[in-house]
């Protein structure tokens, strides 16, 4: 493909979301449990890694950073993610405890989008969760200094051969990788409709814990 007709195909490519919609009163009242819902249908349409979402943060001047990570538990405290906490984004939640994330369930013309607050998960849940992990994930999480330079591949071969020699048997959780919660405080369920009039619902935290839903214009 040329470089012109490369452009003209971003520019050009256009889907119509033929989809049923989205009313309120097929909302469920809580956000966690429209959450489930909408997961299990993206499961059932056989969506790859329905569970990846992009998190965004900030990181010191204020300059956003987003990248895939795997939720791993979503209740109503919030959504579990895992990885380093000396990682770009580990840095970046220690000084600004706060994150976007967003689902993006293309196949059904779905996203979900999370604002809050970013809380560290307990030693005891990042334990837990580090031992439900297969043997080379835990392996790897000691072996990736995640987010440093290196100078090659073999740097994690490695370190990888000189941690499983280390742990023979059962691998301890390295003290610089555990767990997450993102604290909602909204959430929004976006449907793709014709002619770009999309259905969009915001679910916003209340100082009871309640959540009221707006509809918002696409
Ligand atoms: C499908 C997919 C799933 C991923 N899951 C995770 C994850 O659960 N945790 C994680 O730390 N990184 C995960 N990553 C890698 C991150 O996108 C990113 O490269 C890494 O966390 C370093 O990001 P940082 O430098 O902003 O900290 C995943 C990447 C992809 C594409």
């Amino acid at each position: 493909m040329s470089d012109d007709r490369r452009h003209d195909h971003v520019r050009d490519r256009r889907v119509q979301y033929e989809t049923a919609g989205l009313d309120l009163e097929h909302l469920d009242s809580s956000p966690v449990t429209q959450w489930h819902r909408w997961y299990n249908e993206a499961v059932e349409a056989d969506l790859p890694e329905p569970n990846a979402m992009v998190i965004g943060t900030v990181d010191t001047d204020g300059l956003p950073d987003s990248r895939v990570v795997l939720v791993r538990a979503v209740d109503d405290g919030g959504l579990c993610f895992y990885g380093n906490y000396q990682s770009a984004k580990g840095q970046q939640i220690a000084a600004t405890p706060m994150a976007a994330a967003v689902f993006p369930w293309l196949a059904l013309h779905r996203q979900v989008r999370v604002r809050g607050r970013v809380e560290v998960l307990s030693v005891a849940e990042s334990d837990a969760y580090f031992a439900s992990r297969p043997r080379d994930s835990q392996l790897g999480a000691w072996a990736s200094p995640q987010s440093e330079p290196i100078s090659d591949r073999s740097v994690l071969d490695e370190e990888l051969a000189a941690v499983a020699a280390r742990f023979p048997g059962v691998v301890d959780r390295p003290p610089h990788w555990g767990g997450w919660r993102l604290v909602p405080v909204s959430f929004e369920f976006w449907q793709g409709r014709p002619s770009r009039l999309h259905d969009r619902f915001r679910y916003s935290r209340q100082a009871d814990n309640s959540w009221t839903i707006t509809r918002l214009a696409p």
